[in-house]
């Protein structure tokens, strides 16, 4: 299946590619750079399909995750015959493509919201979180993430309370209203029906908030001192997720992704159902959130493995628009560009489906910002704290050297990053030891090896400290990975390894060099070493 076996690739589509010079990316763009993403040949990156984050009509408050209307284009990014073309010039080269559904709240400017505020006898009143409050007060703890404050807003005209615990501007629906249940499920028709191949729903896990509005118990190991245990992760939200996936799974091979966005992979693997009945595929925020650590990294990776049901499909990711970038939270002086061909190779070559986020092909970092050129709510709200600077993440795709790195005749929305000059697709394309040329061997890699593609796998890093060691093994096929962790020399010497393998890709040796592992390989300053034995270097 091609959301087993293929990379994807995250889009932020306002930061990839602007056609019109407005400064704003748009779908017109994704299209042009369609065979930059996959032309057939070894010459492009060779991705299988995109997520794009929200192009829908929005206000823009948290650039497209507050949708004012979930069947229409923001004109920011083009018109629906735009995204029909774009659909038809990706399946065309074999790109399939993921749409991202906010369906935990819209804007606070969608009509269903708008006609639900008035009055509590509405036909939506009951399509958002509304709550009377208590003696005048918000009925509970509920905190906002993005405000920083008490999530329950008020609101005159109904002398109610709504929930919105991003921005105010974000009201939350009510899925336990079959009015809008029946909505939401029709418009996921909607999109299948236009030939999406899949969906990333975002905070899936929030969806149901308790029945009793119960106050969250405090606590000191969230980021939010609150333990969230009645405003997300509700026992009835898998219930929606069966719902989903028996809609998405009747129009034939279409995936979905949830992002379950919680500290815990106990909560997270949960959405995987039994294997085969909820999410398609659940992010693993424990390995994203990794630091820089060959034995932690094993260890969450493990533990991950071991907790999903047996037909679950694992993915993994390293960045993605909400949190700074690996290559900047990994950067190591001059060990920088070492460490993001290993962290390369650990994402495409553990078993689940990679999904890469744009830029981190040509080491997008992203260090630096002015104040005054912070426009995302969240960023902004927690100045000066780095670790929330959401815009860091989402600066324009860097196309190569000329004027906005390429991206926009106009003003950027967001400014570039200062490295484009040298960082960038133009100038790494022409060399072959740049980080994206890594990138598409380790893809085209993946393509041929059916172990690397849905091979079992087996950690043997205890063997070797500061390193990650790992065989993929597909019947007869097995692919052995090293990656080092550390400047310093280690030796890689196992007899539980086959003896002589041959190199398929590395960072310092050649495709086709034997190596023999019970004999001692000296590993080089974070070495990539992926060999081979019963495939074809
Ligand atoms: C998710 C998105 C994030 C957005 C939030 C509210 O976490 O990834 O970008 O701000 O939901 O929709």
């Amino acid at each position: 299946m091609w959301w087993k076996q293929g990379v994807l690739y995250q889009i932020y589509p306002r930061s990839f590619q602007d056609s019109n010079g407005d400064g704003i990316g748009d779908l017109k763009g994704i299209i042009e750079k369609l065979d930059y993403l996959n032309d057939g040949t070894e010459k492009s990156l060779g991705i299988d399909g995109v997520w794009i984050s929200p192009f829908f009509r929005s206000p823009m408050r948290d650039f497209g995750y507050d949708v004012s209307d979930y069947r229409d284009i923001d004109p920011s990014f083009g018109t629906m015959e735009d995204f029909k073309l774009l659909l038809a010039e990706a399946h065309a080269r074999k790109i399939h493509v993921i749409i991202d559904l906010v369906l935990n709240h819209t804007s606070d400017e969608h009509p269903w919201f708008q006609e639900s505020r008035r009055d509590k006898d509405n036909p939506k009143a009951d399509w958002y979180i509304w709550h009377s409050g208590r003696k005048g007060k918000p009925p509970n703890n509920w905190f906002s993430q993005f405000e920083l404050r008490n999530a329950w807003w008020y609101e005159p005209s109904r002398g109610e309370f709504y929930l919105g615990t991003f921005t105010r501007h974000q009201p939350e629906v009510n899925w336990r209203s079959p009015g809008l249940r029946k909505e939401m499920f029709d418009t996921v028709r909607f999109w299948l029906d236009m030939g999406v191949d899949g969906f990333r729903l975002d905070v899936v896990n929030w969806f149901i908030k308790d029945d009793q509005f119960r106050s969250n118990p405090l606590s000191l190991r969230s980021v939010d001192f609150h333990a969230h245990v009645y405003d997300r992760n509700r026992p009835e939200t898998i219930d929606i997720c069966r719902e989903l996936r028996a809609i998405t799974d009747s129009y034939g091979e279409r995936m979905m992704v949830g992002e379950v966005y919680t500290d815990d992979p106990k909560i997270a693997s949960s959405y995987y159902g039994n294997g085969d009945d909820a999410l398609h595929l659940v992010f693993d925020f424990d390995f994203l959130f990794q630091p820089w650590n060959a034995a932690k990294i094993s260890a969450s990776l493990t533990d991950w493995y071991g907790r999903l049901p047996a037909d679950a499909w694992p993915t993994f990711t390293l960045s993605n628009h909400d949190n700074l970038r690996h290559f900047f939270r990994y950067a190591k002086g001059p060990w920088t560009e070492a460490r993001a061909k290993v962290a390369a190779a650990l994402l495409i070559t553990l078993r689940g489906t990679p999904f890469l986020y744009y830029g981190e092909e040509i080491g997008m970092g992203g260090g630096r910002l002015r104040r005054k050129d912070l426009v995302d709510p969240v960023s902004r709200k927690t100045w000066p704290f780095r670790k929330f600077r959401r815009d860091l993440a989402r600066t324009p795709m860097q196309w190569s050297s000329a004027k906005n790195a390429g991206f926009s005749i106009g003003k950027p929305w967001l400014p570039v990053d200062q490295g484009f000059s040298s960082r960038n697709v133009e100038t790494e394309e022409k060399r072959g030891d740049s980080l994206l040329s890594f990138y598409k061997r380790l893809i085209w890699l993946r393509k041929e090896s059916a172990a690397l593609q849905s091979g079992e796998i087996r950690f043997l890093s205890e063997y070797l400290p500061n390193a990650l060691v790992y065989v993929r093994e597909n019947g007869s096929e097995k692919v052995l990975v090293v990656l080092s962790f550390t400047h310093r020399p280690v030796t890689l010497t196992s007899s539980l390894l086959p003896g002589r393998m041959s190199v398929l890709l590395g960072t310092q040796r050649s495709p086709g060099a034997s190596i023999d592992v019970h004999a001692g390989v000296p590993l080089g300053p974070y070495e990539v070493l992926i060999a081979g034995q019963g495939v074809a270097p």
